[in-house]
């Protein structure tokens, strides 16, 4: 019988669903499997060495179903890990800071981009990086947003309190003549609401997970290693830390019921 291969994806937490929503709706054959480490979550405040560690062990875990491609949906471990995991395994790798990057240069007309994200995303420079490999004369504002993954890994998306942390991280970028602004952080899509309420309507909002679809699918189609068939896959789902509070985030977000496996992980 032939079997389909999977698509990867893994993350610190619960932010990388914003990239399983979009590769399910984009590509609907495909079958994923996820893992979120949510008891190690968040990964920003991390150095760097760790996060490698890190996401060596969710790839050495996710590599025994044989994936087809691996994707690290989350800007920290792609910032600290991507070459590194590339160096590793002999299947494609695919990051999420590099599609961000050109879907905010195809949008900008001002050519002055915010980005937010993690302290080790914004540290890294790797956006600053990408985007000015892209476009040289790109103007770039980061801003570290620390508060947001907790507030996302906590299933807390509109309230006063997440308001008020977004509007103090990031009220003040209005001043800046930011048209295109990268949630460099697969977490904060969860929060695109309030971001947007914050930044006002003529700001652009970008989210890598479209755009990371889009370069999974080119990768595949292009391997000739697209999913085919008609039946309808069955997705796994893999978390390390509390299964209740990550299914019910995961099944709101994806709006749809999911099969979750708790994994016992050694947590540092
Ligand atoms: C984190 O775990 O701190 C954030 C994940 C990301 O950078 O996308």
């Amino acid at each position: 019988m032939f079997v389909q291969q999977p698509i990867a994806i893994l993350d610190s937490g619960v932010g990388g669903l914003t990239v399983v929503k979009e590769v399910m709706r984009q590509l609907p054959r495909e079958k994923i499997i996820y893992f979120g480490d949510t008891a190690r979550t968040p990964y920003g405040p991390r150095s760097s060495e760790e996060v490698v560690k890190f996401t060596r062990e969710i790839v050495d875990y996710l590599i025994q179903f044989r994936p087809k491609m691996m994707v690290i949906a989350c800007n920290t471990a792609t910032a600290a890990a991507l070459d590194d995991i590339r160096s590793r395994i002999v299947i494609p790798v695919v990051g999420v800071i590099n599609p961000g990057a050109r879907a905010a240069i195809g949008r900008t007309v001002t050519g002055c981009v915010g980005v937010i994200g993690t302290e080790g995303t914004i540290k890294s420079g790797a956006y600053e990086q990408a985007l000015c490999e892209l476009s040289p004369h790109v103007q770039v504002i980061s801003e570290a947003c620390p508060k947001f993954v907790p507030l996302v890994e906590k299933g807390n998306f509109r309230s006063a309190e997440t308001y008020e942390t977004v509007r103090l991280s990031i009220g003040h970028l209005r001043s800046h003549p930011i048209d295109t602004l990268i949630l460099g952080c697969t977490h904060y899509p969860f929060l695109i609401e309030t971001i947007s309420e914050v930044m006002g309507q003529g700001v652009n909002l970008i989210s890598s997970a479209d755009e990371t679809a889009r370069e999974i699918s080119t990768i595949l189609h292009d391997k000739r290693k697209l999913a085919r068939g008609d039946q309808e896959p069955i997705h796994q789902f893999f978390c390390s830390g509390q299964p209740l509070l990550f299914k019910s985030i995961a099944q709101q977000w994806l709006g749809e019921q999911i099969e979750l496996t708790p994994v016992v992980w050694q947590v540092p």
